[in-house]
């Protein structure tokens, strides 16, 4: 199986029937469930908490029953105590943004103890030294590629050099860390991301924002292979 991930983004579906929304995506092909939270704090808009992450977690299985993984993005500050609830409401992978933390090692280490895979995310003008002291601690590193706190937005092209210099970290660190990619991707840029080196994509409003999901999702794999 290849190593590539579709980990579509909740906030463009839609939200009046997100239970629906989940399986539908996960029978078009999601690998993944991009769960976004924000708290009109730390980005400039609101969406959902612990408690819905929780009431969605038996809608992530496949078909045949197997567990697909939800994968929350903090964009809030704090981010300890959120943290763990999100990790009692389900989450399989929880991510934060090390500018919101005031001690980075401490979260990292916190989310770790639960048993959850941790991850950082760096904006778009947030440079990637602070893996010098955590990378090896991480089981995913997730550079935006549009500022956070919206979805369709586009693609900010700085964010490949970041991916590429993202990927030469993890290789020099020799750990099994995933490399993903958050903002404005479609069908038609997934390639030139993943020849940067990501292996994990979030898409909100390519795949949502269109009727079939199957078929965006199987265009962009088709993108990869
Ligand atoms: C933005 C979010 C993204 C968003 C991506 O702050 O982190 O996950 O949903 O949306 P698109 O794919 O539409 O850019
Ligand atoms: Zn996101």
């Amino acid at each position: 199986m290849n190593r590539y991930r579709i980990a579509p983004s909740i906030l463009s579906a839609d939200f009046a029937r997100l239970g629906e929304e989940v399986r539908a995506v996960i029978d078009a092909g999601a690998d993944w469930i991009h769960f976004d939270v924000m708290d009109n704090h730390y980005v400039p808009n609101l969406t959902v908490g612990p408690m819905v992450c929780q009431a969605l977690r038996p809608h992530a299985r496949t078909a045949d029953g197997q567990r697909v993984p939800i994968d929350v993005h903090l964009m809030i500050q704090p981010v300890d105590a959120l943290a763990g609830a999100f990790i009692d409401a389900g989450a399989d992978l929880v991510s934060f943004h090390p500018d919101a933390s005031t001690h980075v090692h401490r979260s990292i280490q916190a989310i770790k103890a639960r048993g959850c895979q941790v991850g950082l995310v760096f904006n778009p003008a947030t440079p990637l030294d602070v893996l010098d002291w955590v990378i090896e601690d991480l089981d995913l590193i997730l550079i935006m590629s549009v500022n956070p706190g919206f979805g369709g937005q586009s693609f900010i092209d700085s964010a490949l050099r970041k991916v590429e210099q993202a990927r030469r970290r993890i290789e020099v660190c020799g750990k099994d860390i995933r490399l993903e990619v958050d903002g404005g991707i479609k069908a038609d840029n997934i390639r030139r991301v993943a020849d940067a080196g990501a292996d994990t994509f979030v898409a909100g409003s390519a795949i949502f924002g269109k009727p079939d999901y199957k078929a965006v999702i199987d265009q962009m794999r088709a993108a990869l292979v």
